[in-house]
């Protein structure tokens, strides 16, 4: 029985693996360059909410309490992910040694493990499973490379907004300049695409690449008031750009087709709003939602959970991730650049209609211009403003984020079996709503 002042803090459950996390992921991403390692190390200095890794391990203590009889879809792999080489240990050639002795990547690449030193055999199937957490070495890898991937993002999209603060401090484009913080997102990327390989699942290889691409496409169909949205959108609507393939097409029932700026502004006002509501919700599952419904299926894969499970572990980290940015993008016009440590009010200035912006327009027809300009004249911004109070946009977004919230909650419930990490998933799921940050 797990200790009520246990369940009342998520994090408690998961603790030792939080705790080791920043530690392991340094480990991961060492250099031989000092200042290449200050700034990719930079983000992880500062205490970020580490909501995506805090999913994954308690989505896989739930996991592993369903019976192994259930969970026949794969063999489950218990080895330990084979260690990473000492990075930090230049030259070069050191980076194809292992610290195992006698037992380099070679020996990973043609699949032989490594031999347990004591027994000269192979190492025990449960060595560096912790039977008590119920958690696996791959799947607290796999944590630690979901967030190694949003913190790159986070770089990437400090540079992209212009932000001069993150996490309470200046962000990492003013601390060390553009050029350092993309290549340091870069690295990030690089690392974290090792360390997915050696998880030596190729499904789950398959799902966080596509969320590393789905990141860029809802990052490009955010770009507001540039080439891509006004003087080059008949380029990019022609047939050369129609036929290319959306790396987005693999998640079932996303064969959703971008709609341009135009075709957002054209049509009858409750055509223009429905189109736009598409467009902002397929925005936010790219942009966030994906990493965090696709490492949640990817748990649930490691797990050698059943298909039926695996489909509902990717829909709970769905609509969470939903429910997530549509309370990011409340808390935009909400609350104070000093409690966020981060920018306020970034959206409008940066041209962007969210959820809030929406709903108002919806309400008042006259705000379509000011939003097709990216409320870019004098007193555009001041207007919104005014109109979002009016309007109620903010409680209006607030109500969206419960419907999703709520089928989260649903999703865990038939996902799962009744557990502490299912009660602390709930708990989790219902603190999105009502954080401050
Ligand atoms: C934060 O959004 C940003 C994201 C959720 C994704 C950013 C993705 C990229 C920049 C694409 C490049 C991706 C990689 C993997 C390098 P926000 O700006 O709305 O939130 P904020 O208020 O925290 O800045
Ligand atoms: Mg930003
Ligand atoms: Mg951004």
């Amino acid at each position: 029985v797990t200790p009520k002042a246990l369940l009342n803090n998520p994090v408690s459950l998961v603790s030792n693996e939080m705790n080791t996390l920043a530690k392991n992921i340094l480990s991961l991403v060492g250099s031989g360059h000092p200042v290449l390692n200050r700034v990719t190390g930079y983000y992880f200095e500062a205490e970020g909410k580490k909501v995506r890794p805090l999913l994954v391990l308690l989505l896989s203590r739930a996991l592993s309490k369903i019976p192994i009889e259930e969970r026949n879809r794969i063999k489950i792999d218990f080895s330990d992910v084979p260690e990473d080489p000492v990075y930090s240990k230049l030259p070069h050639s050191l980076l194809f040694e292992h610290p195992a002795k006698n037992f380099s990547p070679l020996h990973i690449l043609h699949g032989i493990k490594p031999l347990n030193p004591l027994t000269k055999g192979p190492e025990p199937l449960t060595e560096g499973f912790d039977k008590d957490s119920g958690i696996l070495p791959k799947q607290r890898r796999l944590a630690e490379i979901v967030e190694m991937i949003h913190t790159a993002s986070l770089l990437h999209d400090d540079v992209i907004d212009h932000s001069d603060t993150r996490r309470g401090r200046l962000s990492g484009n003013i601390a060390f300049t553009n050029k350092m913080a993309v290549l340091a997102g870069d690295f990030l990327l690089g690392r974290a695409t090792v360390s997915i390989s050696r998880l030596r699942n190729p499904e789950v290889v398959e799902l966080i690449s596509n969320s590393i691409a789905n990141l860029v496409e809802g990052e490009f169909m955010q770009l507001k008031n540039t080439a891509i949205d006004n003087d080059l959108s008949q380029v990019l609507d022609g047939s050369n750009y129609k036929n290319l393939p959306s790396s987005s097409m693999e998640v079932p029932g996303h064969d959703f087709k971008v709609p341009n700026s135009s075709e957002r502004h054209a049509g009858s006002h409750s055509q223009m709003i429905e189109t736009s509501f598409e467009y902002y919700l397929h925005k936010t599952y790219l942009k966030t939602a994906s990493l965090i419904s696709k490492s949640c299926r990817s748990a649930a894969i490691l797990a050698g959970a059943q298909d039926p499970v695996v489909e509902m572990c990717y829909n709970f980290g769905k609509n969470l991730g939903i429910c997530f940015q549509l309370v990011d993008d409340m808390l935009d016009f909400t609350v104070s650049a000093k409690d966020l440590g981060k920018p306020a009010g970034a959206d409008l200035q940066l041209g962007l209609a969210t959820a809030p912006v929406l709903y108002s327009w919806k309400a008042d027809p006259s705000l379509g211009p000011l939003i097709q300009r990216g409320f870019s004249q004098p007193g555009d911004i001041e207007r919104t403003l005014e109109a979002v109070a009016k309007y109620e946009g903010v409680e209006k977004t607030r109500e969206l984020a419960h419907d999703y919230r709520d089928r989260a909650l649903k999703n865990l419930r038939e996902a799962l079996p009744d557990s502490d990490a299912r009660s602390a998933l709930e708990l989790l799921t219902n603190s999105i709503l009502t954080r401050r940050k």
